[in-house]
């Protein structure tokens, strides 16, 4: 069963064929069938005897993985999309067959180079010091909390709050439940941001800010694309002592457009910060880049010692599972690092400069139409319009209609309050065509 034989040499045959169709054609987002729908076509296949890999990769193939809507698809445009590259998909691939255990130096040193020098890219796009450091981990959700709990451990001093703004991820809310801190919450303003204003003003009104420890700021948020005015933020948590967390899971790509990247001034002095590769920077799922300005920090607070695990550090060896809640640890850096290091930063750069350009011609249309209106200017890369004298049923319908005839995948939002369009741009493929076809449905 554990060998590679003749069946290993066919099976791994069919897979490379299910890969490369599966590249070669990116199927379209389809509405989910139902449990009982897939149970009729699948069958028990968890069975005593085993059904075989040609049948069950069959199964996968032909039912289980179309009914989907593939992260890829450049006519995914609702919650938070993807758009990994080939090589990262190709390579991630590799990563598993090459069965690496990058937590610790000693298991695999190359493996967490590569993810380092990828770390320092990241740290170098923010204006980190070169002594920055972190790693990667699950996702946004996992570095958050990870984030959170070095700041509860490395800097609270008995203080149980953290400021944010209202329009922050929801993990922020759960991170906080899980650590046993409560949220000070400031409002967005009109544009969606957090400024340093209304976090002064906010900590004034509490009247108890001394147990206020750390302030998260999105850049930007997942709801409206928004960037919290990052430089007056950390104006007010330097002078209030505050831990200086930024959630860029979903924006911190951005970092690397010449376009975008004044509105992220401030975030150069952050106490930590994530990246999800798996959202913008075009890599698979699941990552985050996870990067604290002084790492050491975070090591007292999540280094874990058994005596099983304390002899295999190593003198002047960098162990990543020591920087987050986590032990053992995927090489998941590795296709970003991979495709980077094909494609150059550049390519990076251009990519997502071409989305930016696609949601300021989309922001146009939605401006130049008189049934909508543009609920803010895009930050980054998501649009919210108000279809006039729609409720939330017509912009459900609206979203199912596209989805059944294969158009694209939109999601409704809210915005303060009210249903709204919300369109996300992020695979570099996802036309400003494709835009005014979910417009032109808006009827
Ligand atoms: C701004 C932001 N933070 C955190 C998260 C959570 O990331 P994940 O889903 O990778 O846990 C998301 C996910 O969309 C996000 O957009």
């Amino acid at each position: 069963m554990f060998d590679f034989d003749r069946d290993a040499e066919l099976l791994a045959e069919q897979c490379f064929d299910f890969i490369r169709n599966r590249l070669r054609k990116r199927p379209d987002p389809v509405t989910p069938p139902t449990a009982a729908e897939l149970t009729r076509k699948v069958g028990i296949t968890i069975t005593p005897n085993g059904i075989g890999s040609t049948r069950a990769l069959e199964l996968f193939a032909d039912v289980l993985a179309p009914a989907a809507i593939p992260l890829d698809s450049p006519k995914h445009a609702a919650l938070i999309p993807g758009a990994p590259t080939v090589a990262a998909i190709l390579f991630d691939a590799c990563v598993s067959a090459a069965s690496l255990v990058p937590e610790a130096w000693i298991e695999a040193a190359g493996a967490i180079h590569a993810e380092n020098e990828t770390l320092s890219w990241i740290a170098s796009l923010a204006g980190l010091p070169k002594t920055s450091g972190g790693c990667f981990i699950n996702g946004g959700t996992a570095g958050n909390l990870s984030a959170l709990v070095t700041a509860r451990d490395a800097h609270a001093n008995g203080r149980r709050r953290v400021a944010c703004s209202s329009e922050a991820h929801s993990s922020i809310a759960k991170s906080l439940h899980i650590i046993g801190c409560d949220p000070l919450v400031v409002p967005a303003d009109e544009h969606g941001r957090m400024t340093g204003a209304a976090l002064r003003t906010a900590l004034a009104v509490d009247g108890d800010t001394a147990t206020v420890f750390a302030v998260v700021a999105s850049a930007g948020a997942t709801n409206t694309g928004a960037i919290d005015d990052l430089a007056s933020i950390a104006d007010v948590a330097d002078e209030c002592d505050l831990w200086f967390h930024v959630d860029a899971a979903y924006g911190g790509a951005a970092l690397c457009a010449p376009s975008a990247r004044n509105r992220f001034n401030g975030i150069e002095r952050v106490d930590s910060f994530i990246v999800d590769p798996h959202k913008w920077l075009f890599g698979p799922l699941d990552c985050c880049a996870l990067l604290y300005r002084e790492p050491q920090r975070a090591f007292a607070v999540h280094r874990q010692s058994a005596s099983y695990l304390d002899t295999m550090r190593v003198a002047d060896g960098f162990d990543p599972t020591d920087y987050a809640i986590h032990l053992t640890r995927r090489a998941r850096g590795l296709p970003l690092w991979f495709s980077l290091a094909t494609h150059g930063t550049d390519a990076y750069r251009d990519a997502v400069e071409a989305v930016l350009d696609n949601v300021r011609a989309a922001a146009a249309i939605v401006r130049a139409d008189p049934k909508l209106d543009l609920i803010m200017e895009p930050d980054l890369s998501v649009l919210l319009f108000r279809r006039r004298g729609w409720e939330e049923a017509e912009y459900l319908a609206w979203s199912a209609r596209l989805l059944a005839s294969g158009t694209v995948f939109v999601l409704p939002s809210k915005w303060r309050g009210e249903t709204v369009g919300r369109f996300v741009f992020l695979h570099p493929q996802t036309s400003v065509e494709m835009f005014q076809q979910a417009i032109d449905a808006l009827v």
